[in-house]
């Protein structure tokens, strides 16, 4: 099987145990599967996968429950984020939001339950290695809620002041750390020496996020574009202009390979960033770089 259709068996697994066999209400259980496929890029089970693949992946059962968690905490936060009271955002993946599909309340119960969700796949796990499991709930906890998870990315946008390193860490980061560390704990390897990975790949995302949402039109994002700059969101495009931007984005990756720790799969690893390098940096022509 594909890394990519086992990555799709285990979050359409994840998510139909979210919407239960009994009576449960109809529209919040279709909400659960419209947040969550088609999907994105997949980009952070991906990683997940990668990383317990090249740790030996020798509890599959787990790496796949680890990589759907994961995964779900994303899109509950990508439903949260579109709503009106956060970036009132009407188009999310090229459909409608999930608040526009369905409603307001719809959302906010769509994006907790898949939370929640998460942690219930994590946990059905326990009885294979109770150890592993319980290492996996309290890296993504922390990684989703506050101090340091997304919540805590999100609430930044309340304050006046922005630490805009921290902010970037906990909004974007955080899940990419969790990526490296839980395809680790996963197959059984310590989390620590896979910070770094996880933390340089989640900064390059950041740069390239800033540089797509600058140089690119809402139809090629699925989203809209231009909400740095309507926001007046601090990001790399002002900071470092386009050029200065992807030269950032290119140190960072380069950084991101050099900081894999040792293991079996280290070089099949290297090439899987190195791929996603080239997927991320923006392909720019001169027409994309107006005032440069
Ligand atoms: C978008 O993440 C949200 C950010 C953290 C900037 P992705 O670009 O990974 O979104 P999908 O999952 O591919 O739609
Ligand atoms: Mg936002
Ligand atoms: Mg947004």
């Amino acid at each position: 099987m594909g890394l990519n259709t086992r990555i799709e068996a285990a979050i359409a697994k994840a998510v139909a145990v979210g919407q239960g066999r009994g009576s449960t209400p109809p529209k919040l259980a279709s909400a659960l599967h419209y947040a969550t496929a088609p999907g994105g890029a997949r980009i952070r089970p991906t990683i997940l996968m990668s990383v317990a693949m090249a740790c030996g992946d020798d509890r599959p059962a787990i790496s796949d429950a680890a990589a759907s968690a994961l995964e779900l905490i994303h899109c509950a936060s990508l439903v949260h984020d579109d709503l009106p009271c956060f970036d009132d955002a009407d188009v999310r993946r090229g459909k409608p939001s999930v608040h526009k599909a369905y409603s307001e309340p719809l959302a906010v119960l769509a994006g907790d339950s898949l939370i929640v969700l998460a942690f219930e796949i994590l946990a059905r796990q326990s009885g294979q290695s109770p150890e592993r499991v319980a290492q996996l709930i309290m890296t993504l906890a922390q990684r989703t809620g506050m101090p340091g998870g997304i919540c805590a990315g999100q609430g930044w946008e309340s304050e006046s002041e922005i630490d805009l390193s921290a902010y970037h860490q906990a909004k974007t980061g955080a899940l990419f750390i969790a990526a490296t560390q839980m395809g680790a704990v996963a197959a059984g390897q310590e989390a620590e020496p896979w910070f770094e990975l996880g933390a340089r790949i989640g900064e390059a995302f950041q740069v390239a996020d800033d540089l797509r949402d600058a140089l690119y039109d809402a139809e090629t994002l699925g989203k809209p574009a231009g909400q740095d700059d309507l926001h007046g969101r601090p990001n790399a495009v002002t900071l470092l202009g386009v050029n200065g931007a992807i030269s950032r984005l290119k140190d960072i990756l380069g950084g991101a390979i050099a900081s894999i720790p040792a293991c079996p799969g280290e070089a099949q690893l290297a090439e899987m960033v190195r791929m996603y390098a080239e997927r991320l940096t923006p392909v720019v022509t001169p027409t994309h770089v107006p005032g440069e």
